[in-house]
């Protein structure tokens, strides 16, 4: 049986890119009957940063094994299980100040541990996993662009990933959301923010195709 670990971190409800994500998600049910979708709403039930009693545990192993683990360090375990055991991940999530909600990077901090989802020995990553990652950001950041150095949400997730093994990811992004819709100062820039979306759901539809 086939699992979705499907992870939506916009503070909106009718977010973009809960609603590309959340197309993502339905096409991968039609194709999954029978199929799991294990989620989480990262805005509405947030992670708490990762704590001291964490770091020793799992980072820095200064911490005694005798005994049951505390509860944050089982919570940080049953994450990493919960990614390990997924046979794709699906993340939709918005540029905040040029890169991931701090509720995401909570998430990471969670699951990125030695000998859990990396070997710092080997320098390689233990996770062993395809990723659909869905973007939407309020400006515009493609090659050329006056802000295109300012993009530290893509790079981060690309490398972030990579370090922990999922190098299958595909990237899909809306951009120029804040120049789409009624108020849009800007018409060249809406019609380019409309043009983003569609391919984006374009994307979304031919990439849900077999996976
Ligand atoms: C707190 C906050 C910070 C934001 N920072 C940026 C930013 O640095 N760059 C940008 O292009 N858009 C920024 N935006 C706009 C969002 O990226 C944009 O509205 C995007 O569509 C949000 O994704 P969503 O539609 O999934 O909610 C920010 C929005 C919020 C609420």
């Amino acid at each position: 049986m086939s699992t979705l670990l499907h992870i939506d971190a916009s503070l909106r409800p009718d977010s973009l890119s809960r609603r590309l994500s959340g197309r993502f998600a339905e096409h991968w049910r039609d194709q999954h009957p029978g199929g799991t979708v294990t989620r989480h709403d990262l805005a509405a039930d947030p992670l708490p940063h990762v704590n001291l009693t964490q770091a020793e545990h799992l980072m820095y192993r200064t911490a005694s094994s005798d005994g049951e683990q505390p509860e944050e360090v089982r919570r940080s375990l049953r994450l990493v299980d919960e990614l390990r055991g997924a046979d794709l991940l699906l993340l939709g999530t918005p540029m905040y100040n040029f890169t991931i909600p701090s509720t995401v990077k909570a998430w990471i901090d969670h699951i990125a541990w030695p000998g859990h989802t990396f070997d710092p020995v080997e320098g390689r990553g233990l996770v062993d996993l395809p990723a659909v990652v869905i973007l939407s950001r309020g400006g515009g950041y493609g090659p050329g662009s006056p802000r295109a150095d300012f993009n530290f949400q893509e790079p981060y997730l690309r490398k972030v990933f990579e370090f922990i093994g999922i190098t299958d990811v595909e990237f899909i992004a809306a951009e120029l959301t804040m120049f789409t819709g009624e108020n849009s100062p800007d018409e060249q820039l809406k019609s380019l923010g409309e043009r983003s979306l569609e391919e984006a759901i374009e994307r979304v539809d031919k990439l849900a195709v077999g996976r």
